[in-house]
């Protein structure tokens, strides 16, 4: 059987961590490619990876390059190619730079891995999702964004962290754009089937929702630079849906038209991830709030596409 590819754009903190957590999955062989002026950097990462498979027990094969023909043949290709928050930054105050970088990455990829799934993990991921449809010409199947796997995974790892249980039982839903307006829902979150606001209070709850929401400018002012191991996992559970064809509902960013009415933009909804990329999109009953909420997630992001578009026209 033939190995499954996964080339990685950017070999930085993102990159480096989902090339590790697909080689320690042995989802199948990985290229990480970085900018010729880092190419040792990429280059080295790759080998010292490598070297794990004899203690971790994976095969796959880990190569650094500059060259995008090197992606040839790719199943799933992972965009981490940009500069990350400082502390102080939001993630819509990175589009200038990134912006740029995306789009040059996914004009690569149309030329060298046309039939590339592409997830998406730059930032303002929204924004960079819509540059990479518009630059790659790829169907909307085939382009999705990482966002909504991780803001699940925070809102879960906080309630576990109050409830004091396993963060396997929980059980969590979110809409919305990548931004401190993303929208968790309370009401589709439970503990082994059991409502979490029979569980916790709602302060409680509360607290966990705004926790999850600014819960990356948290690790940015820990750090003073952006998370990467939980982005990275969460990149890599997409990837692997994909490569195994497990047909998850995954809470993605994902190309939608009539769907939660959000005409034409991507904005993380519930989809299926499976072989055929965004196989399906899970439309649940809103309630007024969740509306409004949702909508006006969902206006943030067309206000990040037009600036893409006013910076490059060619993407409207
Ligand atoms: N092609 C390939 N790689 C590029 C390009 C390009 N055109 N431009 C920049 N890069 C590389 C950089 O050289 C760097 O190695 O992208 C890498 C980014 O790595 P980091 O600076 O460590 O940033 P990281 O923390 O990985 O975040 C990357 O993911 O989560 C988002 O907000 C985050 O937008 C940021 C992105």
């Amino acid at each position: 059987m033939r190995r499954a590819k996964i080339s990685v754009i950017g070999a930085g903190n993102v990159g480096a961590t989902c090339a590790h957590w697909a080689a320690a999955k042995e989802l199948g062989d990985v290229v990480l490619l970085d900018i010729p002026d880092k190419v040792g950097v990429a280059q080295g990462k790759a080998l010292d990876l490598l070297c794990c498979g004899p203690i971790e027990r994976f095969d796959s094969m880990i190569t650094g390059t500059s060259e995008y023909r090197d992606i040839a043949g790719s199943d799933v290709v992972i965009v981490t190619a940009g500069i990350p928050r400082k502390p102080g930054m939001s993630r819509d105050d990175l589009i200038q730079t990134n912006v740029k970088i995306v789009k040059s990455v996914s004009e690569q990829i149309r030329e060298h891995a046309p039939e590339s799934m592409v997830i998406v993990v730059s930032n303002p991921l929204d924004a960079m999702v819509y540059t990479a449809w518009k630059a790659s010409g790829f169907p909307t199947n085939r382009i999705m964004g990482q966002a909504g796997c991780l803001d699940v995974a925070r809102f879960r790892t906080f309630i576990a962290m109050e409830l004091g249980c396993s963060v396997e039982d929980i059980s969590a839903l979110l809409l919305g754009g990548h931004g401190d307006d993303m929208v968790p829902l309370p009401r589709y979150t439970s503990v082994h089937g059991i409502p979490v606001t029979q569980l916790m209070s709602k302060e409680k709850l509360d607290a966990c929702v705004d926790r999850a929401k600014v819960g990356g400018g948290e690790i940015v002012k820990l750090m003073g630079t952006s998370a990467y191991y939980a982005p990275a996992s969460a990149s890599v559970q997409m990837a692997e849906a994909i490569i195994r064809d497990k047909k998850r509902i995954l809470p993605c960013a994902v190309y939608c038209d009539t769907q939660f009415d959000v005409g034409g933009y991507f904005v993380g909804v519930p989809c299926v991830i499976g072989a055929g990329g965004v196989e399906k999109i899970v439309e649940v009953e809103l309630d007024g709030d969740e509306v409004r909420l949702m909508q006006e997630s969902v206006s943030h992001v067309k206000d990040l596409v037009k600036i893409v578009r006013e910076m490059f026209p060619e993407l409207a």
